[in-house]
């Protein structure tokens, strides 16, 4: 299980800027925060014990990677050069824009949805600024700086998921005029937060809840318990999923191109039609869909 921070969640989660759906508070300090909810990172703030936690959780979901991890996060995450503490994401922010014209953006936590939206559709990715404490290594309930980062920030450095991602808050921006948000945020869990996408050398993990997590990284590619369907959007869109549980369906992506390509025509009919069907549980298996292997028992 890992850090559930994502849009998808949001438009139940606030009822105000700080309080969560069950009335509980948000964990990040809002009160520095600008009209778009960005605040300075405080690289300096960070404690020695805070930067020795992260080289833990680093160097944990480092040793998971191989083979598990798709090529383009791998490559990125080693250029990012970010195992030896909390990075300073001013300086990872400019290899960034340098590379595919994002820029990363600090901000006290979970963000309204049209901030989000607002942000990705800019080029803007927003990092969290604070670090889980120890006692939550394996497991946290809003996405904190280790997931944000770790998670998320390398796929950036792919021109053609960076425009994806882009492609997404342009969507999400639309989406909230159209009601389609529950259906937007599906797309969203289940590609950019818990995605599998398929290589020649098998399965692997894309999705940045997946890789920021220490048990799910191997359940989602070698479980045999959870289904792991071709990916096809409006069939993703309708599917509920899990937020406290690893993911009873994985969908797999053949490539980057076909996520960017499927994911950009206008999403106005699709939300039509499933406002007229009931979703499907997360563990539905449909006539003619198949259910991969999970990998190591067969070659996917
Ligand atoms: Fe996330």
């Amino acid at each position: 299980m890992d850090a559930i921070g994502i849009s998808a969640e949001r438009a139940d989660f606030f009822k105000s800027l700080t309080e969560k759906s069950d009335g509980g508070k948000l964990r990040g300090d809002y009160t520095l925060a600008d009209a778009q909810y960005v605040v300075a990172q405080d690289w300096a703030a960070y404690t020695p014990e805070q930067h020795a936690l992260w080289r833990r959780l680093y160097q944990r979901q480092a040793k998971l990677l191989p083979g598990r991890a798709c090529d383009v996060f791998m490559d990125s995450l080693a250029k990012m050069d970010a195992a030896d503490g909390i990075p300073n994401f001013a300086r990872t922010s400019d290899l960034l824009f340098k590379t595919t014209g994002w820029r990363l953006v600090a901000v006290p936590g979970l963000v309204p949805d049209h901030t989000f939206f607002e942000h990705l559709a800019h080029r803007r990715f927003p990092v969290t600024v604070w670090l889980r404490e120890p006692h939550e290594f394996d497991y946290i309930v809003e996405p904190d700086v280790f997931h944000d980062f770790f998670g998320h920030v390398p796929l950036l450095f792919n021109p053609i998921f960076a425009g994806h991602l882009q492609q997404y808050g342009q969507g999400g921006l639309k989406a909230l005029q159209l009601d389609g948000l529950p259906y937007l945020a599906r797309l969203y869990w289940y590609t950019v937060e818990f995605g599998l996408i398929r290589s020649p050398q098998g399965l692997r993990a894309y999705g940045a809840g997946i890789l920021s997590s220490g048990g799910e990284i191997g359940y989602c590619l070698t479980d045999p318990t959870p289904r792991r369907i071709p990916f096809e959007v409006e069939r993703v869109m309708r599917t509920r999923y899990k937020i406290d549980s690893y993911q009873e369906t994985y969908f797999v992506i053949d490539s980057f191109e076909q996520l960017f390509k499927d994911t950009a025509p206008d999403f106005s009919p699709i939300y039509a039609r499933l406002k007229q069907m009931e979703p499907l549980p997360a563990d539905s298996l449909l006539p003619g869909e198949i259910d991969l292997p999970a990998a190591g028992r067969h070659a996917s």
